[in-house]
């Protein structure tokens, strides 16, 4: 296997972390180089087990800091890219939308520049470089829930769950229009087409991705799932938007690493790719999955904790529902996710019950009090 530079933006996060380790511990001939801000969502604690790797190094760096970016890149010679830094909480661009313009549109297009920069410099120029951005199924938008009571899917995958079904006919396709509707989707997708730009104006080799929910260990607890898990075991309230009709499509953290994976070798330069295990659940459904599970786990009697279920204030812009067609990515690639729902959530909600240190860690501090002031309305 060849030498390969690569640097993965935003390696000390949810995702990134997966991806960071699962390169390093694939390819020992690759230099990995995370490349993270350390925001409140970075957490080097997720990487403790890869840490000493000599094929791995730390950068501390803001993706809007371009000169720096660049200066980095001509350093280590820099091939690849993976990016996956970026604001990435709904409810917070809704407070803060100003944050999420600055890193996921301006750090995008800085490492854009910079990249080209240097990529243009070199004798070979674009060949043998990749810019991989990680992107969201939110940028479609909302499909609308034309069957609320479910039907059969049009297609199965080991992710779907036990009785699955689709709450609508229609998906999410790689050609649909882009429709965002958060502070967080719009600057994902400002992000995507930045990213395409610079593949239709400079001949840059991009890919882009658009994953649906992701799940499983080192997620920070403000996103559903781990926020939920923390919450039943700790005996407090459980704050379900609206009345828990939205539908989200899960898929195992660690299937959409493999997927980044396989992309990044083989998948064709200015391609989109949709990632997704179609599986799709009402949030209220899979709040009562998790219930069942912790109670089960730490001995309560079943049903015990779904007095904790507050409905609370729905959040502003709602999405109804998010399905992805990842036909392609599996015809092409020959992807697959290896995981089943309910294997994935047992093995999820074991995982936040063992590392109780990593939540409280994260729980405490600084976090408490931000999380205090967002949901003082609720
Ligand atoms: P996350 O919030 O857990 O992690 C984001 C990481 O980016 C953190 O380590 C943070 O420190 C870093 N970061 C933020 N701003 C930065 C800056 N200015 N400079 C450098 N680093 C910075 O996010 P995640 O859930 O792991 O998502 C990763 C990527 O995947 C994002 O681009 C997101 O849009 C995309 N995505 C996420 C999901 C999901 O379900 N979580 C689904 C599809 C796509
Ligand atoms: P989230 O994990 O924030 O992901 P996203 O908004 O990117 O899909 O939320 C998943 C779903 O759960 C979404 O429909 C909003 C809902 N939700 C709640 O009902 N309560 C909560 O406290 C949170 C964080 C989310």
């Amino acid at each position: 296997m060849a030498k390969r530079n690569i640097v993965i933006t935003g390696g000390a996060g949810f995702i990134g972390s997966h991806v960071v380790r699962l390169f390093v511990n694939k390819y020992p001939e690759y230099n990995i180089i995370n490349l993270d801000k350390l925001t409140y969502a970075g957490n080097l604690a997720n990487l403790k087990d890869i840490e000493n790797k000599p094929n791995y190094k730390f950068v501390r760096m803001d993706i809007c800091d371009f000169e720096a970016f660049h200066q980095l890149m001509q350093d280590e010679k820099i091939d690849g890219i993976i990016h996956l830094a970026a604001e990435s909480h709904v409810d917070r661009s809704i407070k803060d939308p100003f944050t999420f313009a600055r890193t996921n549109v301006m750090g995008t297009l800085a490492l854009l520049q910079a990249a080209k920069l240097y990529w243009e410099s070199l004798p070979e120029g674009y060949e043998g470089k990749r810019f991989y951005h990680i992107s969201t199924d939110e940028v479609y938008g909302a499909l609308a829930m034309n069957h609320p009571e479910g039907i059969e899917p049009p297609l199965k995958t080991v992710a779907s769950s036990e009785g699955h079904k689709a709450y609508g006919d229609n998906f999410f396709y790689e050609d649909t229009k882009y429709t965002p509707h958060s502070p967080y989707s719009a600057s994902k997708a400002s992000s995507d087409h930045f990213v395409r730009a610079y593949h239709d104006t400079y001949g840059m080799p991009t890919i882009v991705t658009n994953c649906s929910n992701n799940y499983g260990p080192y997620q920070f607890p403000e996103k559903l799932i781990p926020l939920f898990i923390n919450n039943i075991r700790n005996g407090k309230p459980l704050p379900v938007y609206g009345k828990g009709e939205n539908v989200r499509d899960w898929l195992y953290v660690e299937d959409h690493a493999r997927a980044i994976d396989m992309i990044f070798h083989e998948g064709k330069v200015a391609e989109t790719y949709n990632i997704g295990g179609f599986n799709e659940w009402k949030n209220i459904d899979l709040i009562k999955v998790m219930i069942k599970t912790v109670d089960r786990i730490l001995g309560n009697p079943e049903g015990h904790s779904l007095e904790l279920i507050t409905y609370v204030t729905d959040r502003l812009g709602h999405d109804a529902r998010y399905a992805i067609d990842s036909t392609k990515l599996q015809k092409e690639l020959g992807w697959e996710p290896s995981l089943q729902f309910e294997e994935g959530i047992e093995k999820t909600v074991r995982w936040y019950l063992d590392n109780q240190e990593w939540l409280d860690n994260i729980t405490s501090g600084d976090y408490e009090k931000y999380y205090d002031e967002m949901y003082k309305d609720r």
